[in-house]
């Protein structure tokens, strides 16, 4: 099974066990001055005690003037660095895998001041704050090549397998390189050969301080995804200098400075996205050194696929190994249904609200920063636990209550499980969510879960003498109070997405909760529906921001790519709705009253948590645990699935 992704391979001198390569990620987990931290080594060691091949450690600063990107990010830039990176080392390579670190300089894109760039001008860095770079200078330039050297140096001293040097995602190599942001006049810009010197001479510098026979990577953007920014014609030829210039491996990424949405690809682009950048570089001829490719790659099958296909080498799996960092092991035992899937809606892993408390998460994956002290062993006493609802709260419980040897009855009234799960999942372009979905329902199955398909009462579940009970009951939907909400023809989002959007036309309220509502358009679009969106946005006129402000700036960056080019789905913005009648929806846009027809109207419900039943209970003196959206309406699957996960344990 998957006979290519788990044959081994070959990098310069390096053998690798298999073809599953870890990228780098940065976490936010080093310390404030750079060190290692006990936490990295943690998560260092269990992605390689998951089975990946290569294990490529985060971005590190390579020198102490403006290299740094991010807090917390990890300092490759002086010897006092090298025990704390050994430790990292050694920590990977005891596992089973090979380890490299990556070298990084932000130059424009890093947070705050210095940023030192090819030109001077604006850039934006992660958190979406425009900023001023200034332009280097050729003796800092110098300065720089040569600390890129040192810290590959250090990198080799440090016992890493190998090193890598950050080019891609608009960072200071790609800024030289792309015409976007070089706009110098001097050796190090204007023509081709100008703008690969910088990245060039880096690899040099880097090749002089590891000698002959350690491998170098070098990570490139095979197209940076941006107006006058490089292309896939450019990064061949970027990727042809660096083979000649003595890089052992390349691996390609995309995205540049302004379009970091393109690098973690969301849910809103088919998986692979970014795969044919790495296939056009292999098979653009002269390149001999393996190619390392990523880009919302989730599944075993999809992988092997391409390797098979000889588009790429490797496959580098970023977030998967966030959600599930036995991902590589499964796939080799034949265990492909017991892999978690990464649902790529970025919300934990690059939401802004994680960025900005430095908490950055996994939503499927409540283990992922290993905040629990104990294991999930099995308890001595095991308990009669009874679950109610199987939604993902519901179904996270009853994983975990079962693997710690519970008896574990799962009630859900409904004749499927997932709760909203279910219906989310229902879009095409919803694929991940249906792969999480199979996961838990394989999942509670192989546990030995009892599934109840039934409506749990107070009396069922007093006289079922649980020990336990875990309410997992989801939130009640009620219409909201607008004139003519009770036609015939009018629904809510959830009815939308449960086969009841009649007719050729439809028109979405979109009152709140943006995304969704953009995401009941897509659903029509896909059903060769026509859909109008109504936007009220009064006070907040901008629609990216309006959906940023609940979910991951690249989800918003993503829609707004994709929302103009759908020729089937109009946006209205500042829409007033008056009222539904029999003709259509009555709105008032720019002080002018008008009515738009319609077949089917959605609207968005009302939510309010579903606790009723929870707090009989308590009533009756029994044990319950309340978790998802009982406790609050509509938060994110992230808090259902950690607040069962965590409730689960505590039994
Ligand atoms: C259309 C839609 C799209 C969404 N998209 C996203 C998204 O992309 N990302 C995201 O993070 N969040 C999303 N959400 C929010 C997310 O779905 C919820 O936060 C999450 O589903 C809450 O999980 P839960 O298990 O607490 O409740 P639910 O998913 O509501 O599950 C509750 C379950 O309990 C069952 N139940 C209730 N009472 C009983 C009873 N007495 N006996 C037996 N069974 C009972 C219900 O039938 C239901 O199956 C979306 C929500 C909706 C409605
Ligand atoms: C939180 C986060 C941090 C990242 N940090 C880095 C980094 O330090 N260096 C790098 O080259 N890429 C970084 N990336 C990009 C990833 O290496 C990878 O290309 C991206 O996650 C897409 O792969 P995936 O779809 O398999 O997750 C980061 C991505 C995420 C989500
Ligand atoms: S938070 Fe979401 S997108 Fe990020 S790794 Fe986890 S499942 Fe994937």
């Amino acid at each position: 099974m998957f006979k290519n992704l788990f044959s081994p391979g070959k990098i310069g001198t390096l053998e690798v066990k298999n073809r599953v390569v870890k990228p780098g990620q940065h976490m936010f987990t080093a310390d404030r001055k750079g060190f290692v931290t006990p936490l990295q080594l943690k998560l260092y060691a269990r992605w390689a005690q998951g089975g990946s091949g290569l294990i490529i450690v985060e971005m590190a600063a390579i020198d102490f003037k403006g290299s740094m990107e991010l807090p917390m990010q990890l300092i490759v830039a002086g010897d006092e660095y090298i025990p704390g990176l050994s430790e990292l080392a050694r920590a990977i390579k005891e596992n089973g895998a090979r380890a490299a670190l990556q070298l990084s300089h932000g130059g424009g894109c890093k947070m705050g001041q210095p940023a030192y760039a090819p030109s001077a001008m604006s850039y934006v860095n992660i958190m979406g704050t425009p900023q001023d770079a200034q332009e280097l200078t050729i003796p800092e330039i110098e300065e720089i090549i040569e600390a890129y050297g040192q810290a590959a140096g250090r990198t080799k001293k440090a016992g890493f397998d190998m090193v890598e040097v950050h080019m891609a995602h608009g960072y200071l190599p790609a800024a030289f390189f792309s015409p976007r942001t070089n706009i110098r006049t001097d050796r190090y810009g204007g023509s081709l050969e100008n703008r690969l010197r910088f990245p060039v001479e880096v690899l040099q510098s880097v090749r002089n301080h590891v000698g002959k026979d350690f491998p170098i990577s070098c990570r490139i953007s095979g197209t940076e995804y941006e107006e006058k920014g490089t292309t896939l014609v450019d990064s061949i030829k970027l990727a042809q200098a660096l083979e000649q210039g003595g890089a052992d491996v390349l691996s390609v990424s995309a995205g540049g400075a302004t379009s970091h949405y393109k690098i973690f690809i969301t849910q809103y682009f088919p998986r692979a996205y970014n795969v044919y950048l790495a296939e056009a570089i292999k098979k653009s001829g002269g390149i001999r050194i393996p190619i390392i490719c990523n880009g919302g790659i989730t599944t075993p099958e999809l992988a092997e696929e391409i390797l098979a296909a000889g588009k790429a080498d490797y496959i580098a799996l970023g977030r998967p190994l966030w959600a599930d960092p036995d991902w590589p092991r499964k796939a080799q035992e034949g265990r492909s249904q017991e892999i978690r899937p990464c649902i790529r809606g970025n919300i934990a892993c690059t939401g802004a609200a994680a960025l900005q408390s430095g908490g950055i998460h996994c939503s499927v994956n409540p283990e992922f920063r290993f905040e629990y002290k104990e294991t999930l062993d099995i308890v001595a006493k095991p308990r009669n636990v009874a679950i109610i609802g199987g939604g993902p709260a519901g179904l996270e419980a009853a994983r975990v209550a079962a693997i710690k040897g519970h008896k574990v009855t799962l009630y859900e009234k409904r004749d499927v499980l997932g709760g909203n799960l279910f219906e989310d999942s229902v879009p095409q372009f919803r694929s991940e969510k249906r792969r999480l979905l199979s996961y838990f329902e394989n999942e509670v199955k192989r546990l030995g879960v009892t599934v109840k398909h039934e409506e749990a009462t107070t009396d069922a579940i007093v006289k079922g003498g649980f020990d336990a009970v875990i309410s997992a009951t989801g939130c009640k939907r009620t219409r909201p109070k607008i004139r003519g909400a009770d036609k015939p023809f009018v629904i809510d989002f959830v009815e939308a997405l449960q086969g009841k959007m009649k007719g050729e036309n439809i028109v979405i309220a979109a009152t709140d909760y943006e995304t969704r509502c953009i995401d009941i358009a897509l659903y029509a679009n896909e059903q060769g529906k026509k859909a109008t969106l109504l936007f009220p946005l009064e006070t907040r006129k901008d629609l990216t921001e309006a959906i940023a402000s609940g979910e991951a700036a690249s989800v918003a960056q993503s829609i707004m790519e994709i929302l103009p080019q759908i020729r089937n789905i109009d946006v209205q913005l500042s829409v007033k709705l008056l009222e539904i009648t029999d003709r259509g929806v009555v709105i008032e846009k720019e002080g002018k009253k008008q009515t738009l027809s319609a077949d089917t109207v959605v609207l968005v419900p009302e939510f309010t948590a579903n606790d009723d039943l929870a707090r009989a209970l308590e009533k009756r003196r029994l044990e319950v645990h309340k978790v998802g959206d009982c406790v609050e309406p509509m938060r994110f699957f992230r808090n259902a699935i950690h607040e069962g996960h965590l409730a689960a344990r505590q039994l």
